[in-house]
């Protein structure tokens, strides 16, 4: 009996001992996390899971201030849950066109307040092993956001991969297709000029970007090298509207981009059922660079990278002919499917 009545005591006062320890432990935690429960700056308006599109532009701002700290790693779990931020799929990807200015439209959409966008290439579709790896693999790439604003995210190589179309239909058969061009034949000199400089870093001879685009032996264009086949757009969009819909595809002019870019983007704005904010205050032209820098508020603007708007070499100008009489009738072809005709020679 005695014996029972002291086992008892002591289960008593081990569950009283347990819980006043768990409530050291627990204040302990507290006043240690007090500090980074503090957010980053105060928050304006914060109105909790009904953030709208009714959302005052400094408020954004201050989000996208929040979601630049994210991204850089800046920011703690608790701040993640305090803003209601998740990692979404993607609504729209820009599927390519390699060397067509992808990285340009990606910074500049993202000038938009309701556009986050994945900084890296995530080549998720178009790479077997990250593909075998699952779509939460996928997702966990996407950057922290709030769930009225659209992720997109940019890998060029999607375009010209055979498997992609099918797959990104089966992640979102409904999935905005963004695809930005420029005329064919710089986009494959720039194509050139880019896995030249590559060469040259490592000291390795190239050949000329003649020998590569005419068959010596027929003197006619070479079909084989991916520089000029990545260029016949018609032949890779058929692929992919095998599972899309033409209406489901916003063509973004790239040459155009580079010297007008504000109505390409407004194009996209309303493809995207975005309210149009991106304005001409956003993008400055830099007479130094001879490109546009984008100006995100007073204190935030950011050029592009110095690679881009490399020079190309010169190429024999008869070689251009014969490249732009080939490109020809598939560009007759590309306007016809998507309706819209661009000033290619
Ligand atoms: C698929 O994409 C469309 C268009 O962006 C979007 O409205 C829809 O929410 C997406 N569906 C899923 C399941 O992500
Ligand atoms: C390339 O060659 C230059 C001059 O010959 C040399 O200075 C440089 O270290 C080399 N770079 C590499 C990556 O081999
Ligand atoms: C313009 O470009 C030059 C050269 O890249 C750069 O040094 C300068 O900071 C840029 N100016 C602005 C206002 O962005």
């Amino acid at each position: 009996m005695l014996f029972k009545q002291q086992a008892l005591l002591r289960q008593k006062l081990f569950v009283l001992g347990s819980l006043a320890i768990g409530s050291l432990l627990y204040l302990v935690a507290r006043v240690g996390s007090l500090g980074r429960l503090q957010p980053i700056c105060p928050i304006e308006g914060r109105s909790g899971s009904h953030i709208s599109e009714q959302i005052p532009l400094r408020t954004l701002q201050f989000q996208r201030g929040l979601l630049h700290e994210l991204r850089k790693g800046n920011a703690m779990i608790e701040q993640i849950r305090l803003h209601n931020l998740v990692q979404q799929l993607p609504q729209a990807i820009i599927i390519g066109v390699r060397k067509g200015g992808t990285r340009a439209l990606l910074e500049m959409l993202n000038l938009h307040p309701a556009v986050v966008k994945a900084s890296q290439e995530v080549h998720f579709f178009d790479n077997d092993p990250n593909y075998a790896k699952g779509i939460e693999w996928y997702k966990g790439k996407m950057p922290f956001s709030h769930p009225h604003q659209i992720t997109i995210e940019k890998s060029p190589a999607y375009f010209i991969t055979e498997e992609v179309p099918e797959r990104i239909f089966k992640m979102n058969s409904s999935i905005k297709l963004l695809l930005i061009v420029r005329e064919p034949t710089t986009r494959a000199v720039s194509d050139y000029t880019q896995v030249l400089e590559g060469k040259e870093r490592k000291n390795k001879t190239y050949y000329k970007f003649e020998k590569l685009a005419i068959d010596p032996n027929t003197c006619e264009v070479n079909t084989k090298y991916k520089a000029v086949r990545t260029s016949i757009y018609t032949k890779h969009l058929e692929k992919w509207l095998k599972y899309f819909p033409v209406e489901q595809f916003h063509i973004v002019d790239g040459d155009r981009l580079i010297t007008d870019p504000l109505p390409e983007l407004q194009l996209v704005e309303q493809f995207l059922n975005l309210p149009p904010r991106i304005s001409q205050y956003n993008l400055y032209f830099n007479a130094t660079r001879g490109f546009y820098c984008l100006r995100f508020n007073i204190v935030f603007n950011k050029c592009l990278a110095g690679s881009k708007g490399r020079i190309h070499p010169d190429v024999d100008p008869s070689v251009v002919t014969k490249l732009r009489k080939f490109f020809h009738p598939f560009n007759q072809k590309f306007y016809q499917i998507i309706g819209r005709t661009f000033n290619w020679p």
